[in-house]
């Protein structure tokens, strides 16, 4: 097993949310292929969502906020969220108590899943913290509710810095900001005033813009036209589960929330309410997720490892689980990614 990569020795301390739903499950196979990689993680284990109102009769208990302020950093499964009622989003609240701004979600094809691409390769950033997510919402009078979407240039800009960073850090070519500033001028107008000022400092990516409409239909015709998405909080939510139909499901696109002192690290999708407990779901996104935490914890060397075990157990083609056309279990598909690291 490794030391912490400071040098300070002992484990690193990490929250662990299971989650709802098939949150568990996939988190499981997630933490068991990180130990399998040689990981020593000392895992705070915490409940969050549903689990929490059960538990505690609240979605975010003190000791989850606790852990989290102590250990800046969390593997996290999907947490429902009930549609129109019920208490506001714990996912938002995190994003935002803990300011991590910036969700990047890698999406990668994978030889051995049958989509209509080849060769997906691309990042979506999404800013995390405000535009229609501000939770600001009313009633003026019955029949009339209003809700208010918030794009303010210091979010702007450093969503931006984060993308192009990203995109040079990575020798990525361009970037190209998504945006409806033909009809919102002003909000969306703010958003890419901002980008287009903070593109002049990386001449050497080339920076794009286009409408968001006319960006999803491109996305699948040609996805390989795209390289760095930068989008606001909505159009990323869902242009990044648009992506993740390019490369096979939900299942398959890992993520992160960063901000300047911590992250949080989550898979794409949800809770997954139709599978979950069958021990079904499809872990990989999970196991991803963890690949992108242990690199942030410094073993670039063993996040290349799992990804590539990921690779090797997908082109072998065996074990797939439902959503991939197999049969199976996502027990048997963490199994079969330990096995393929050696
Ligand atoms: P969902 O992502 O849970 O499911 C959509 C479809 O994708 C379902 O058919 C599901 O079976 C499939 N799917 C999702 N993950 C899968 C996996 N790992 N393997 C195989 N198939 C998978 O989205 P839905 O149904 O819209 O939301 C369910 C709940 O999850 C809601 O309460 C929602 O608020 C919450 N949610 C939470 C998120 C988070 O905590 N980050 C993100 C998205 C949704």
């Amino acid at each position: 097993m490794d030391a912490a990569p400071d040098g300070k020795g002992g484990p690193r301390k990490v929250t662990l949310i299971p989650g709802d739903g098939c949150g568990p499950e996939v988190i499981g196979a997630g933490i068991r292929v990180i130990e399998a990689a040689g990981i020593e993680i000392e895992w705070d284990r915490q409940v969050a969502g549903a689990a929490a109102v059960n538990r505690y009769g609240t979605p975010a208990p003190d000791a989850l906020i606790k852990s989290l302020k102590r250990t800046r950093i969390a593997l996290k499964g999907p947490l429902e969220t009930q549609v129109g009622a019920g208490y506001r989003s714990i996912n938002v609240y995190l994003r935002k108590t803990f300011d991590l701004y910036a969700n990047l979600r890698p999406t990668l094809s994978f030889e051995g899943v049958p989509t209509p691409f080849r060769d997906v390769d691309l990042v979506v950033v999404r800013e995390n913290t405000e535009d229609l997510y501000s939770g600001i919402e009313h009633q003026i009078t019955p029949g009339v509710v209003e809700s208010i979407k918030v794009i303010t240039a210091h979010a702007s800009r450093r969503i931006a810095r984060f993308a192009f960073e990203y995109a040079q850090r990575n020798r990525r070519k361009s970037v190209t900001a998504i945006h409806k500033a033909n009809i919102m001028k002003l909000s969306d107008g703010l958003f890419l005033k901002c980008a287009r000022a903070i593109a002049r400092d990386y001449p050497r990516i080339e920076y794009r813009e286009q409408i968001v409409d006319a960006a999803c239909m491109r996305l699948v015709t040609q996805p390989g036209s795209f390289d760095v998405l930068l989008l606001e909080n909505l159009y990323g939510d869902i242009v990044s589960d648009l992506c993740a139909g390019l490369v096979g499901g939900l299942g398959m696109v890992p993520g992160a929330n960063y901000g300047e002192r911590g992250a949080i690290f989550e898979a794409v999708h949800g809770t997954a309410p139709d599978i979950a407990g069958k021990n079904l779901a499809n872990p990989i996104a999970a196991v991803l997720s963890g690949a992108m935490l242990v690199e942030y914890l410094g073993y670039k060397p063993r996040a290349i490892r799992i990804r590539a075990a990921v690779q090797k157990t997908l082109r072998d083609g065996r074990v797939m689980t439902r959503d991939l056309g197999g049969k199976a279990t996502t027990d048997e598909m963490a199994s079969a990614i330990i096995d393929a690291m050696g």
